[in-house]
């Protein structure tokens, strides 16, 4: 595997063009619009382009005072726990469990799956999101946002503010990305693509 060269001393832009040119580079465009990117993300995972991109979430959420950073099995933990190092804070990950009549002890909402076509109850224990946290969300994808709609409401249940969300790959073609944003939630996603087709990709600056 070759690992990604980063350059010591640039910030700023650099978690953003690095992880547009990994894209460029390594991703793979499939049928249905989809993007695989599993020999660097979400398979086999390059923790030092994810370190690049902790550093620039950071750099983007400097001064929010996040304390928990918040995302959903499975691929969104490695992301999230990198990243967690550049914050200093914990790592909740919302579980997806198989029993749907849950009660008392966790915080439960549903996720329904655009992509798969199936919906999956999503639980946090009540134990470790309280009113006075202030949490950021981080995942691999925004899609349609089903995710990150789950993810919300579990916040809001918590109590806790919302600080805002941490994509690394917005489709910004499909719906997710603007419906957040047009519920006054602040979305940063490192790379934004705007169209998927042919071998050809394009991203929004
Ligand atoms: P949404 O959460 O934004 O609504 O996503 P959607 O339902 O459309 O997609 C469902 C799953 O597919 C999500 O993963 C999402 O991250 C992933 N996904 C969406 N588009 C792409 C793509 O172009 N490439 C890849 N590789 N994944 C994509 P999930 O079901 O939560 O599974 P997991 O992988 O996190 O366990």
């Amino acid at each position: 595997m070759e690992l990604l060269k980063f350059e010591k001393g640039r910030k700023g832009v650099v978690g953003m063009k690095l992880l547009e040119e990994r894209i460029r580079r390594d991703g793979i465009i499939e049928a249905g619009e989809v993007l695989k990117v599993d020999s660097f993300l979400n398979h086999q995972m390059d923790v030092q382009l994810y370190r690049e991109m902790g550093r620039e979430w950071r750099r983007l959420f400097d001064g929010a005072e996040i304390t928990k950073i918040l995302t959903i099995e499975a691929s969104g933990i490695g992301i999230a726990c990198v990243a967690a190092l550049e914050f200093g804070v914990p790592v909740i990950f919302a579980k997806k469990s198989k029993t749907k009549n849950i009660a008392g002890e966790v915080y439960s909402t549903t996720v329904t799956s655009f992509t798969h076509g199936n919906v999956s109850t999503v639980i946090v224990s009540k134990k470790f999101l309280h009113p006075g946290d202030r949490v950021l969300l981080i995942d691999d994808f925004l899609a349609n946002g089903a995710a990150m709609l789950g993810l919300i409401d579990i916040v809001r249940q918590s109590g806790a503010e919302l600080v805002g969300c941490g994509i690394a790959i917005e489709k910004a073609f499909q719906p997710g990305g603007a419906r957040l944003r047009e519920m006054g939630i602040r979305v940063e996603s490192l790379a934004r693509v705007s169209k998927l087709e042919d071998g050809l990709i394009e991203f929004i600056d």
